[in-house]
């Protein structure tokens, strides 16, 4: 066995790891010592099985009733999804069983790709929304878009390229019977802990279903998402019932390994309401810190003010910049639209980790003629 392992750890150490700091552009962050504990617990139970495994169920349960507590309504319904793309195609599937005459959503241009995917898996028609001059989902589009063909609207609570948290309440207003999905894979575990940002709440906001990823700022291992619904009726649509089993289940994968319900129940009762949000306030705390640091580096800006942990820089010479950073060491993504490389500062980006590489980076920026 040891020589297997030490084949694996030789490979594994040809990649970087979060605690060398150096990973900037990841939404993904270290897993926690007791989410790694909880998942090894469970590992060998299969959530499907229930009639072997009655018990890991209301782990789950638990976790949904938790989201429950910090999104402002109680009793929603959801379960555990191996991720956001999971997630989001479940929405759209239970808006499609809900209204199946319709067929066309309305999806701002900065959405994730799984919304592709959802649509092209389910046939339905995107008509895309433009984008106002702060990246945000532009609303007198998706007013004008909405008609008696919409089958939902989907925005995003923290872009994948930009962090920007499109303008829910003020669409909240204009859906009327339309499917509201919010595809909060990153900014779900952000937004509900600070002040006067925009409010994800199933109590104040008509959302219909909601994207939230524990593998991101939740600190649990990969694959752990989340989708929620604002009450059972919606995932009651979603329901296949195989004849060898007693009850029907509305997942989209069949065997799910309660390895990682028992990952996410550990870190949510670990840390609590108020580890998350004490996290957080690092985050954005960390986040200012670099922004107060760029102050001093000519030719490089951020594309926007940021609203949670995520910080877009563009710069004219960005892709080349962005090849030198990388040659020194530096895990980061260049998005071609904006011409803009994504800082995340998650859990494990430091403010010595943030100083070094704004150093490079003004020695990357200095060095183009
Ligand atoms: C906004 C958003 N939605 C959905 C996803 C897809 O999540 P996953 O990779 O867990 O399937 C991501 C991934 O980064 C994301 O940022």
């Amino acid at each position: 066995m040891n020589d297997v392992l030490g084949r694996l750890m030789e490979l594994r150490k040809k990649d970087p790891f979060f605690a060398d700091g150096r990973i900037l552009s990841s939404v993904c962050t270290e897993p926690s010592d007791v989410s790694l504990e909880a998942y090894r617990i469970f590992s060998d139970v299969n959530v499907l099985d229930r009639y072997v495994f009655p018990n890991s169920g209301e782990l789950e349960m638990d976790v949904i009733k938790w989201f429950s507590s910090i999104l402002g309504k109680k009793n929603l319904s959801g379960y555990v999804t191996s991720g956001g793309t999971e997630a989001n195609i479940q929405a759209l599937w239970a808006a499609k069983k809900k209204y199946p005459g319709r067929r066309e959503i309305l999806v701002p241009e900065s959405a994730h790709y799984s919304l592709d995917k959802a649509a092209d898996l389910l046939e339905l028609e995107i008509k895309w929304i433009p984008l106002d001059e702060k990246f945000k989902a532009d609303v007198a589009s998706i007013q004008e878009g909405i008609s008696d063909e919409t089958l939902a609207v989907v925005l995003t609570a923290g872009t994948s390229a930009l962090g920007v948290v499109d303008p829910i309440t003020e669409v909240n207003g204009l859906c009327g019977d339309v499917f509201f999905h919010v595809d909060a894979a990153f900014a779900g575990m952000v937004l509900p802990f600070l002040e006067n940002s925009e409010r994800i709440d199933f109590g104040l906001v008509n959302i219909d279903s909601l994207t939230i990823d524990p593998h991101k700022m939740g600190y649990t291992p990969i694959p752990s998402g989340c989708i929620l619904f604002r009450d059972e009726s919606y995932m009651k649509r979603l329901r296949f019932k195989p004849s060898y089993l007693e009850e029907p289940l509305p997942t989209l994968t069949g065997s799910r390994s309660a390895g990682f319900i028992a990952a996410v129940w550990a870190n949510l009762m670990f840390y609590g309401v108020e580890g998350f949000r004490s996290k957080v306030w690092e985050c954005m705390e960390n986040t200012r810190f670099l922004l107060s640091l760029l102050e001093g580096v000519e030719g490089v800006e951020p594309v926007i003010e940021p609203e949670i942990n995520f910080v877009a820089l563009t710069s004219d010479s960005m892709p080349q910049v962005y090849g030198l950073l990388l040659e020194r060491g530096w895990a980061l993504s260049l998005d071609r639209e904006t011409n803009s490389i994504r800082i995340v500062v998650m859990p494990h980006v430091s403010r010595e980790v943030l100083e070094d590489f704004v150093g490079d980076l003004r020695e990357c920026m200095n060095s183009i003629p």
